[in-house]
């Protein structure tokens, strides 16, 4: 596998690969991998022949006083991850060769509606430095297809809507979210947990499972129901950000005659801010 740092390089190993006859597979990501990456990679090489990988912490989409800056960099370890899970390229650019001429000026995408809300509402402009980023990756690598986990429930349907709305010829596919044996989803936040938070931080997942239950069981007061489980996530001594249960494909809040739901949290733990997601389709049987 080998790692490039530019877009030219980068073009260059693409071309040689589709000149070869191979389906360009990608797997965009911010590095410090773990299991749920592994799968994103290892899915993509079942379905194409050559896989492209890129680690790129993107300050576009970090606001004021996120955590840009501690966001954890593990170049030499993901790059043996990778190999292992036969990516064929890595793609690991700096912020000026993302941003040559500075992101002040930088055309940015932007996809309304679906942005709003959820992590769009207490993280103002994240999805746009999202949809900007992986619009600029989507253009230098020209995959056929791009792999997204799904634990970024609301990140896979802006990407969804913007392949869309620019008549992007790429297939996007969501994963199922990766969990911890105690039901934690993995994320490469999860390392800023001290033990005490770590032994709390499955409530979320049990928080999830807990309303999926009640709703399967015919519970439709949802109100009610998140309430009661904010008090749950509160008492665990959680700080929840948000807990909402939406219409899985247009993340518009959910009504009682829904069928395709998912409930979205996301709630600080100390200062790291857990999301997680649970998607229930009534009709599909589980
Ligand atoms: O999900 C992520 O890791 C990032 O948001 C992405 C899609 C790589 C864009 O920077």
């Amino acid at each position: 596998m080998n790692t490039v740092k530019t877009v030219r390089e980068l073009r260059a190993a693409v071309a040689r690969a589709r000149s070869e006859g191979k389906r360009i597979g990608f797997v965009p990501t911010m590095g410090n991998l773990h299991s749920g990456h592994v799968a994103l990679v290892t899915k993509a090489t079942q379905r194409v022949d050559f896989v492209v990988a890129s680690i790129f912490v993107n300050p576009l989409q970090f606001g004021a006083g996120e955590d840009l800056d501690k966001y954890p960099r593990t170049l030499a370890a993901d790059q043996e991850k990778l190999l292992e899970a036969g990516c064929s390229l890595l793609f690991a650019p700096t912020v000026e060769e993302m941003y040559p001429d500075g992101m002040a000026g930088q055309t940015r995408v932007s996809v309304p509606q679906l942005s709003e809300g959820l992590c769009g509402a207490s993280r103002p402009g994240h999805f746009e430095g999202v949809a900007t980023v992986v619009s600029k990756l989507f253009n230098m690598v020209q995959p056929d297809l791009a792999i997204f986990g799904q634990k970024d429930f609301q990140q896979l349907a802006v990407i969804r809507a913007l392949v869309h709305d620019l008549n992007m010829p790429i297939q996007i596919i969501g994963e199922p979210t990766v969990r911890a044996a105690d039901g934690l989803a993995l994320s490469s936040r999860n390392g800023f947990l001290n033990e005490e938070q770590r032994a709390v931080a499955p409530v979320v997942y049990r928080t999830l499972s807990t309303i999926a239950e009640s709703i399967k069981q015919g519970e439709r007061d949802f109100p009610t129901l998140i309430s009661a489980q904010l008090q749950q996530l509160e008492a665990a001594g959680l700080r929840p950000d948000y807990l909402e249960i939406r219409h899985a494909l247009t993340l518009r809040p959910a009504t009682a005659e829904d069928r395709d739901l998912v409930i979205l949290l996301a709630a600080f733990l100390g200062t790291t801010r857990l999301i997680d997601n649970l998607h229930l389709n009534l009709d599909t049987p589980s």
